[in-house]
């Protein structure tokens, strides 16, 4: 079963739209409660706009967890992490789903809807949601670029030039 995470929130565009309504029923049928802000067809949409759905309530602290479908991911997970707290990390396969939550403590995964296959796409979704970060050293790389205003990460080396 998954754990504690029983709410999340859910986003697509048009070209990922059916393997969003599979994944919604998949996380449905666990138990989980799901907010999908859309879209809500195939018909051609912009992912920006979705995708900044999902990412505002996740920066927020609205949601602890998201997911956000296009069709390669790479746009989503573009705009995803241009929001303060946002770690969206685009997976294609079950290792780098599972490094993402444990190295990484990714708190949105993103996924192309024209890359994997629904079968891999759940197994996913299944081993992100119950995979638990290891902190540590990984929290301090983190706290580096999470708070990149306040460190500065990379002016010095930019000076040094
Ligand atoms: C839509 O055609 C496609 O560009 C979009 O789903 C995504 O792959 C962008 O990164």
């Amino acid at each position: 079963m998954l754990e504690n995470k029983n709410s999340i929130v859910i986003g697509s565009d048009h070209a990922a739209y059916p393997l969003k309504e599979k994944i919604k029923t998949y996380l449905i049928e666990c138990g989980m409660k799901i907010e999908d802000v859309g879209t809500c067809s195939e018909e051609s949409v912009d992912y920006t706009d979705f995708g900044a759905r999902v990412a505002v309530l996740v920066s927020a602290g609205k949601f602890q967890r998201g997911i956000l479908l296009c069709g390669t991911g790479i746009g989503m997970s573009m705009v995803a992490n241009r929001f303060p707290r946002v770690r969206a990390a685009l997976c294609s396969d079950l290792f780098t789903a599972i490094m993402s939550r444990r190295h990484n403590n990714s708190n949105i995964l993103v996924m192309g809807g024209r890359v994997i296959g629904e079968a891999l796409a759940l197994e996913m979704v299944k081993a992100w949601l119950e995979t638990a970060f290891e902190g540590g050293r990984h929290q301090l790389r983190i706290e580096k670029f999470d708070r990149i205003d306040q460190t500065g990460l990379g002016k010095e080396f930019l000076k040094s030039l």
